[in-house]
């Protein structure tokens, strides 16, 4: 059975009796956070979407924690590891077969053009991606930060999308109509809307993007940081 538990903002975490994946665990410094780091009591691969902070979060301290292998895109991966931390480079386009299942990094429109926004060593310019994942028999797609694009209907040509987590806080990412718009490209069985209510500039009418979900015969599960839905 997989367990899908949201920490907030975009950080997801997947897990079933074997494996635990976390994606863009931004706790420390997460408004929303319903957690501290140190709760976190296993992650055997960390995924990152992209650099920016509210994304790569707490990853090297995480994975320095519980030795988790961070996957990510090559330039981010070389910044990783630089700091100790072990790790699997990919490209937007790729997959690779993981221990949890075959996962594809997945274009995503957004910027991220290397900063000194974190503590420590700038991060580099390196290209955003989504992610499309096989884990406990069920494909989920966290899209990362984008922007809509009608490639996104390609997603779900080789299998039916599950479950598909979605930006709808408008500003830097879809808003609610562009991500509600999304679901008609994915055609996933579930939406799951993620990076909203963060801060008062993605603040986003969530009962609004459930409609329209479910006005397309689909599910619409919100979830509160820190709520977990299995399924
Ligand atoms: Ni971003
Ligand atoms: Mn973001």
């Amino acid at each position: 059975m997989l367990r899908l538990t949201y920490y907030g903002h975009a950080a997801i975490q997947l897990s079933d009796s074997k494996h635990t994946v976390l994606i863009d665990p931004f706790i420390t410094g997460n408004p929303l956070a319903p957690i501290k780091p140190g709760e976190i009591k296993a992650c055997d691969f960390i995924l990152v979407t992209h650099g920016h902070a509210d994304h790569l979060g707490d990853t090297v301290a995480l994975a320095k924690r519980h030795n988790s292998t961070v996957v990510a895109t090559w330039e981010l991966t070389n910044y990783l590891a630089a700091q100790g931390v072990a790790v699997h480079p990919m490209s937007v386009g790729g997959s690779f077969e993981f221990p949890f299942g075959r996962l594809k990094l997945t274009p995503a429109l957004h910027g991220c053009g290397g900063s000194a926004e974190s503590e420590g060593p700038a991060v580099p310019a390196n290209t955003p991606v989504g992610f499309l994942l096989n884990f406990a028999k069920k494909v989920i797609y966290h899209a990362g930060d984008t922007a809509l694009f009608s490639d996104m209907q390609l997603l779900s040509e080789k299998a039916p999308v599950n479950i598909a987590c979605l930006p709808i806080g408008d500003n830097y990412t879809m808003g609610v109509d562009d991500a509600a718009r999304a679901n008609e490209f994915l055609k996933a069985e579930r939406c799951i809307p993620i990076h909203y209510n963060t801060w008062d500039v993605i603040q986003a009418d969530v009962q609004a993007f459930q409609f329209k979900i479910e006005k397309q015969g689909k599910k619409c599960t919100v979830l509160n940081p820190g709520e977990f839905v299995e399924l």
